[in-house]
């Protein structure tokens, strides 16, 4: 039997994640993301087929390198309107039982006081299913229109999210402790202010003198992804992350970025298996290779071009509609989250490489029966040690019925895929823990009056 892995699905809370076009497409529900209905079928079919978590991508900004107009954005709805992901996470948790709930916010704009709030509002409210994918941000867009002139430079904005987290650890790990809520009737006392703690932080970025607004969540501290791809955002990975989600057209690439992680974790002092790895990819399945791929033409009529081209110049920084030809891309090092050489390499026109993009986006897609498509997933986590796949979707939520109808029993057949959740909170059903380890950088700051008299003293 082969090494176990996980699903994760890859949505957005808008109706073209990353497959530009496919909204026109009969079946696809994409444009109902400002239904609550879509959210929970979703989330209902994703357990059936034991998906770990939903995870909900997000821009505070928009598509407008592409012509240097967000116009072509807003025309083909490229991730644009686009609603905010954090309010889907009660509903789903309501709806369903286990199916973690991941969402996207940025260490950019919003302040670490605020987030801390809303962040264990939803881990309450989930009962310990909440996910965090912390970014940076990648758009001037945003920068522009959330009070910045300018983005801060990309090893700076990994700087800032390093402080950060850890006003976030001290708020959720250490300003309440775990009995400071008492709810003494008799002596009318709700919380012991012995118990709670001012966390006293003055760093370089961020000043918060006093007390978190929340008692402690069921995780306190959110299951947290990430997806540095850098030096700087492979050691914030390394030294933050739980899960990783990586994007990588080839084995050997991935590979190498598997064992990187790995290698940076245990250098921070971590167990380098409490990093998982989540792969990018499309899954096209059907009853046979023939259907499946005859689904995958149909699908590929749909295709937007300038969709396409609209992505691509957000991802790398760099506007397509100068040129045909890959060669001439040239990326802006501090905005992109792409790598050139991943469309560069692929040869063809830059039409091609729209075409190609246009389903799934920036990963490789798998096409066949369950059988054909299994093979081919087992082979990679062999030949890599990735440890899960995060899927996103051509017709939603067409895709992922597919996956759970046909794919997932063969998978559990082969005893790789889980045939059941484990109890307890998303950290839990991982880990078989509910609380970040002592190996974890936040555990330092569950004793804040230590942290505080360590730092008068320095
Ligand atoms: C699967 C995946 C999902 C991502 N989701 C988001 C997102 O929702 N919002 C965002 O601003 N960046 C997102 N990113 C970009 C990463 O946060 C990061 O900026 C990128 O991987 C480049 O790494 P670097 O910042 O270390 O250069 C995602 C990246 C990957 C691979």
């Amino acid at each position: 039997m082969g090494k176990k892995f996980y699903f994760n699905a890859f949505e957005m809370n808008c109706p073209v994640h990353q497959s530009p076009g496919l909204w026109a497409h009969p079946k696809d529900r994409a444009w109902q993301y400002k239904d609550l209905e879509y959210w929970t079928d979703l989330a209902k079919i994703l357990e059936e087929g034991y998906f770990f978590a939903i995870f909900i991508a997000d821009v505070l900004g928009y598509y407008d390198v592409y012509k240097k107009d967000w116009r072509v954005a807003v025309e083909n709805g490229i991730q644009i309107p686009v609603n905010d992901p954090l309010q889907i996470a009660a509903p789903v948790a309501q709806a369903t039982k286990h199916i973690g709930i991941g969402v996207t916010s940025s260490t950019t704009f919003e302040h670490p006081y605020t987030f801390a709030r809303r962040i264990a509002t939803a881990d309450h409210y989930t009962k310990g299913r909440i996910g965090w994918n912390v970014v940076t941000s990648h758009f001037d867009s945003a920068a522009r229109n959330n009070g910045k002139t300018k983005l801060p430079e990309h090893n700076l904005r990994y700087e800032i999210a390093d402080e950060y987290l850890e006003v976030i650890y001290k708020l959720l790990e250490g300003s309440w402790e775990d009995d400071a809520v008492v709810r003494d009737r008799e002596k009318r006392i709700f919380a012991d202010p012995d118990k709670v703690h001012e966390i006293g932080h003055k760093g370089k970025y961020f000043e918060v003198p006093g007390i978190g607004l929340t008692e402690p969540s069921p995780q306190r501290t959110p299951f947290l992804f990430q997806a540095g791809t850098s030096e700087a955002g492979r050691n914030f990975a390394a030294k933050h992350a739980e899960a990783v989600f990586a994007s990588s057209f080839e084995k050997q690439e991935l590979k190498e970025y598997v064992s990187d992680i790995r290698k940076r974790a245990a250098d921070n002092g971590r167990d380098p298996k409490k990093v998982l790895v989540f792969v990018l990819i499309t899954i096209v399945v059907d009853e046979t290779d023939e259907k499946a791929y005859s689904k995958l033409e149909e699908y590929q009529k749909y295709i937007s071009v300038e969709g396409g081209l609209t992505l691509l110049s957000g991802w790398t920084g760099f506007d397509f509609s100068r040129t045909d030809s890959p060669e001439d891309i040239k990326i802006d090092s501090d905005t992109s989250i792409a790598s050139t050489k991943h469309f560069a390499d692929r040869g063809g026109t830059t039409e091609d490489i729209a075409k190609w993009v246009g389903i799934g986006g920036a990963g490789p897609t798998f096409v066949g029966s369950a059988k054909k498509v299994a093979d081919e997933l087992q082979e990679w986590v062999e030949e890599t040690d990735v440890d899960g796949f995060n899927i996103s979707y051509v017709v939603a939520h067409e895709t992922f019925k597919d996956i759970v109808k046909y794919l997932v029993p063969e998978l559990q057949r082969r005893g790789v895929y889980p045939t059941s959740y484990n109890e307890g909170t998303l950290r839990e059903k991982l880990f078989g823990y509910s609380k970040l380890p002592d190996t974890h950088p936040a555990a330092r700051y569950r004793d804040i009056e230590k942290v505080k008299k360590e730092k008068k003293l320095s």
